[in-house]
């Protein structure tokens, strides 16, 4: 029922706060540790980058124990319960509320101490995210959504912040379009470089930054290209409208669920996608969760560079 979701929302929005000090304090730990002590200590999970740090699992270990305490009948699927092989269930069915849940979505940048890290929780009803909590402490960033109540900042600013036309109206002029490689190395050609998984990413991710940007002239194609290191906030950021389109192949339910349902709240769009080696043949389904590729497009608005940046 509605007053159901109100409070599983409520909980949810508390959770996210909780999680994300944790969070923070393990880093402020560090940054305030004699120089050479607060090293972040990490282990390799698949590969030398698909990394877990002690934070990852205490988080996720706090989540998952408020959750059954308080909701015991729901379904619970997080990325380090996961990848720790205590469970290997992280298909999102229909039949079950389910709670959706990266405990530190970014921990690459957050062993670095580079700020774009967060905490995700997403919701899920039938098989849809209705409810998303995406929480970057070092940024003071929290964002929040319901189905049918919005997608905000901060609980205060409505999202999208920067409002513009409508994709493809004015796509891609003067846009900002980030995308993340992915950890997956498997592939055995990895160790040749530019022929291996990562780079043949760089490769064609460069390549249609070069098509697109590269028919600049007068009025400019693209402004800006990001990749930070956190497909959540890369969602985030779509929704905000700061970022246009966003791109990945290879993330899991964990890394998009929350940010699927602030996005859709604020407007946005999300798709299952190709890889765009070629653009011009990338295949748009409708499928949501359960595709390694993923595209989001912002919300759209009146336009920014009309009206300017408005809140
Ligand atoms: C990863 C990050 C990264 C993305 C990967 C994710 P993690 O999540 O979001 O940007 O490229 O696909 O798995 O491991 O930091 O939680």
């Amino acid at each position: 029922s509605a007053e159901q979701l109100d409070e599983i929302y409520a909980f949810a929005v508390q959770l996210g706060k909780d999680a994300g000090k944790m969070l923070m304090d393990a880093a402020a730990l560090r940054i305030s540790s004699a120089p050479g002590q607060g090293q972040q200590v990490y282990e390799d999970k698949d590969n030398a980058v698909d990394i877990v740090t002690k934070t990852d699992t205490d988080v996720e270990a706090f989540i998952h124990n408020s959750i059954s305490k308080k909701y015991p009948d729901h379904k619970f699927i997080g990325e380090e319960t996961y990848s720790a092989g205590s469970s290997k269930d992280y298909l999102i069915t229909p039949d079950h509320p389910t709670w959706c849940v990266d405990p530190l979505d970014g921990t690459v940048n957050y062993t670095h101490l580079f700020p774009m890290f967060c905490v995700s929780i997403a919701f899920i009803v039938s098989g849809k995210p209705v409810i998303g909590v995406i929480y970057a402490p070092f940024l003071n960033q929290l964002f929040t959504s319901c189905k049918g109540k919005g997608a905000w900042l901060n609980e205060t600013q409505s999202l999208p912040l920067v409002k513009a036309v409508p994709i493809p109206a004015n796509a891609p002029k003067g846009c900002v379009f980030s995308c993340e490689w992915g950890k997956d190395r498997r592939d055995p050609d990895s160790e040749k470089g530019k022929e291996g998984n990562l780079g043949r990413k760089v490769e064609s991710f460069v390549n249609m930054a070069v098509e697109i940007g590269g028919r600049g002239g007068k009025g400019g194609m693209v402004h800006g290209v990001r990749s930070l290191g956190s497909a959540t906030l890369d969602l985030a950021y779509i929704a905000v409208g700061a970022f246009d389109i966003w791109w990945e192949g290879g993330c899991w339910e964990w890394d998009v669920a929350a940010g699927i349902a602030l996005l859709e709240e604020a407007g946005g769009l999300v798709t299952t996608a190709n890889p765009p080696s070629d653009p011009a043949t990338a295949e748009i389904t409708d499928v949501r969760l359960g595709s390694r590729l993923y595209l989001a497009i912002r919300p759209a608005g009146p336009s920014a560079t009309e009206t300017g940046r408005q809140g």
